[in-house]
Formats: C-alpha cells, structure tokens, sequence
C-alpha cells in the first residue's frame, strides 16, 4: 500500500496537462496534479496536499525528461512566472489545449462529444505581444542564482518587471521577455535606469504610499508606432518625474511615437488610470488587423496578439455565417474592432461597451475604415439591455449576436437578456473556457446548442487559450 500523506515522496509518471499548467500522473487511477511537470517526465515528487478525489505534488528532481522537453529561450524562465510552458514543445502545447477545452466542456458543459476542432496555432511564438504589463515594487524576487551566488547586485527595495513564478507580492527585475519585442526591453531599461534612482519610490498598497505603478507599452506589429503608457499614484512632484523620464526615452529611444500618464489614485493594483495626459506624440497608436487599421488608447481593450487575433476574428466572421442581409449585436466589443472586421458582411452591426474611450476609438475606428453600418452604444451591458423590447425598436432584432466578455464570462443577466433578443446564433469568443463552458451550459438549456468550438492560442507557453463557439438555436 502506498502512502499518500502529506509530504510522502514518490516517483510518478506524467501523463498528460491539466488546464493550467500541472502535469497529471496517476497512481492506481487517483490523480495526483504535479506542479511544472511536464507531460513524457518521469519525476520524484512530494505531496503537499492531500484530497478524498486528487492529490497535489511538487517535484523534487526530473529522473527521466520528456520527448516533448525543449531548451526554454528567456534567462528568466527559472523564475519568472510569464510563459510557464516554454521548455514543452509547442506542438504538444496546443494538443494539451484543445484535450482541455473538450474535458471542461464535458465536466462543465455537461457534453457528451463536445465538437471541439484543433487548436489553430499563433503565427508567432516568440515576440507575440503587441502590449505587456509591467509592475514596479518595494519587494524584489531574489532568483535561485543570485541567492546561490549570493551576489544580490540590485537592491532588494526596488524592482521593474513582471511577477515571479506563483509569487504575486515578488516582482521579477525583468532585463530581457521574449514576448515583447527587443526595443520593449531597451524601453525598460531607459525606465529602470531613471526610476531605480529617484527619489520617488515604487507604489504599495500598504499604507497606500509612493509613486511608480506600472508600465505598459503598447507596440503596433504592423505599423511600428509605440506607446509607453506610465502608471503612477499621484504625488506633487509626479508630473515633473513623468515629465523628465518622457524626454530621457524619447531621446534615447526616438522609435517610441507616443507617451502617456495615466493616474491611478485608487488601492486597486490595475494598470488603468482615472486621468491620462499626454506626454508626446498622439496619445495612441494604430494597427493592422487584416485589411482594417485601428486606433488605440492607453486604457482600451485590444487583442494583444495582433497575428492571431486576425486567425481568431476570421473565424468568429466565418461561424456568423453572414450574407449581407443580417442584424449583428456585438456585445462587449471594446474598440470596435470586431464589429468592423464583420461590418462587411452585415446589414447593421451595433456594438456594446462599458469604456467610454473604447466606444470613442469605436467610432474612430469606422471612420478610419469607411465603415458606415456600424453603431455602438456606451453603458455596462446588464443596464443596456435591461429594456429588450425599447432596443430591438431602435437597433432591430439581431439575426446574430456576436459576444466576447472578459474572463469572468457572462453576467447572468446578461444572459437571459439574449436568449429574450432570440437571435438565430450566436458566436461566443472567449477568453476562458472555464467560464465558456458554464456559459454554453446554460444556452444550451435555453435552447442554443453547440455547433463548433474553435480554439485558437493567442498566448504560445502560457495556460491561456481562447475559443470560438457557435450556438445555433
Ligand atoms: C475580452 S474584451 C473584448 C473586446 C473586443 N471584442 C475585442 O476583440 O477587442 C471584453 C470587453 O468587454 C468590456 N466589458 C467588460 N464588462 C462589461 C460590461 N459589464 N458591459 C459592457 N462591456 C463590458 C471590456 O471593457 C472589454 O472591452
């Protein structure tokens, strides 16, 4: 009999990946998930946490490496905690994806043979991004080399970077991401240099104090414009800082196209600012999606992986189905973007959105594209469509309702409001199967039933992925 309690040490074949990063192994059929273990490895593991259904593990050496194994790219991988799947080939990556999509859907979508379709593949698999994120902190993740080395070079009180592996309160000093591009890695070290020696010191939410919060650079793929968008508290000596550090990176970085400030005065540790002015350039920048050119803010949505947005709208356009006569309702649609890539084809599209920027670079967006057919209304969604009968009187009833909502999925409300707008389909674009699935559960007890799930990875070596369903009625 073997022991399973809590610290017992064991060596475990991994079979497969679970939906996030976690290798599965199992041990006369009880699954035991094993943190960054890859599918193919054999490893000595020891359990931390023990349930009636599962156990998890965390391993101590790999005793046999996979086939599927490959020399991750990025110096930080050890520790950082952005592309966690780096060393699995990419390949195997999107094979572990789609087994997901169909697993959530038959344990939470309650389906049978859900029709989930390959994975299409992102066209690039390094470089990808056209935004990354990155935070400042008092508190810097010391990596297993330096503390090794005991060579602690930088100081412990400041850091730039991203968090570090399964360590929300540690900010990785980031020196090279691979996600990016290289100019976003020369941007941070123009910042860093500027920022590590003020006087003005990173933000915290303990006792609300200092100053610097987040970066976030913003970089059209296809047109090469540049955004660095500065997110700090507020303080009175802010606005020179900002000011000093924009002139710094536009002289030594003269790529960039535009700089902005944006204020973020609230605890919430979100990089979205509640004032925003510009500090050089245009305060946006444009991209290419297709044969369609878009402006964008600081503070709208947009796809942040431009090559595989345009494989996943193409798919969104071609599950609508449409032939030029039909009502589209694009709910949730950010920055217009897929409400133009389907205009097109549509009789009428109408767009719905809570970020009045957004809905502003909406209405930009169309003129840009001599799109004429589109209307977007601002407002949070469960309000808006409160009054079905008072919409469908001004927009007419949609034939096709076209919905992309944040990781959290649907609002209930939401939800019974489009099965009242009774449209013939509905395409559902989603960032999180989790939440997909739960939400095409309860269409399909109202009558919409899975036709295709497409999943498509915008995010090569993360956990993410996401998926295109239709739902006929
Ligand atoms: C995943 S993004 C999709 C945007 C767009 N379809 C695209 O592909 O760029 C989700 C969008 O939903 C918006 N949103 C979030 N909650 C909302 C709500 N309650 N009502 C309306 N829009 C909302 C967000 O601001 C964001 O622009």
């Amino acid at each position: 009999m073997i022991d399973l309690k809590k610290g017992a040490e064991l060596e475990l074949d991994v079979e497969s990946l679970a939906f996030g990063t976690k290798g599965v192994a199992r041990l006369n059929g009880y699954v035991i998930f094993v943190e960054e273990a890859l599918p193919g490895q054999r490893v000595r593991a020891q359990i931390f946490k023990k349930k009636k259904g599962y156990a998890e593990a965390r391993p101590l050496a790999v005793i046999q490496q996979s086939p599927h194994f490959v020399e991750p790219r990025c110096r930080h991988f050890a520790d950082c905690g952005g592309c966690l799947l780096q060393n699995l080939d990419y390949s195997v990556q999107l094979a572990a994806k789609q087994q997901q999509i169909h697993e959530l859907l038959e344990h939470i979508g309650g389906m049978d043979a859900p029709p989930v379709l390959p994975v299409i593949g992102s066209p690039q698999i390094f470089f990808y991004r056209n935004k990354m994120e990155f935070s400042f902190s008092r508190q810097r993740w010391l990596t297993r080399d330096e503390i090794a080395r005991n060579e602690i070079t930088h100081p412990k009180s400041f850091a730039l970077g991203l968090h570090a592996r399964n360590r929300y309160d540690k900010t990785l000093r980031i020196e090279e991401c691979h996600l990016q591009s290289p100019l976003s890695n020369q941007i941070l070290a123009v910042i860093r240099a500027f920022t590590e020696k003020h006087p003005l010191l990173p933000y915290t939410t303990f006792g609300h104090a200092g100053f610097w919060r987040f970066v976030v650079i913003r970089e059209g793929k296809k047109t090469n414009e540049v955004m660095v968008n500065l997110v700090t508290a507020e303080a009175p000596e802010g606005r020179d800082a900002v000011q000093q550090l924009a002139a710094n990176l536009t002289a030594a970085l003269p790529a960039i196209t535009t700089i902005v400030h944006n204020i973020n005065r609230s605890k919430a540790q979100i990089a979205v600012g509640e004032e925003e002015s510009v500090l050089h350039g245009p305060g946006y920048i444009r991209e290419h999606i297709g044969p369609f050119v878009f402006q964008i803010s600081a503070n709208s949505f947009f796809q942040t992986n431009t090559a595989g947005a345009e494989k996943l709208y193409a798919v969104a356009r071609e599950f609508a189905g449409l032939t030029g006569q039909e009502i589209v309702y694009d709910l949730y649609c950010g920055a217009g973007t897929i409400s133009i890539f389907v205009a097109p084809q549509a009789k009428q599209v109408v767009g719905f959105e809570i970020v009045p920027q957004a809905i502003h670079d909406a209405g930009v967006n169309c003129r840009l594209n001599n799109i004429t057919n589109c209307a977007f209304v601002r407002g949070d969604l469960k309000d808006e469509l409160a009054q079905v009968p008072l919409i469908t009187r001004r927009w007419g009833q949609p034939d096709v309702v076209i919905i992309d909502p944040p990781r959290a999925g649907m609002h209930p409300k939401v939800l019974q409001k489009i099965i009242e707008l009774a449209p013939r389909r509905i395409v559902y674009v989603s960032c999180n199967p989790s939440t997909f699935a739960r939400d095409v559960k309860e269409l399909s007890l109202r009558g919409y039933g899975l036709t295709k799930a497409q999943p498509v990875d915008m995010f090569p070596h993360t956990s993410h992925i996401e998926v295109v369903g239709v739902l006929e009625k």
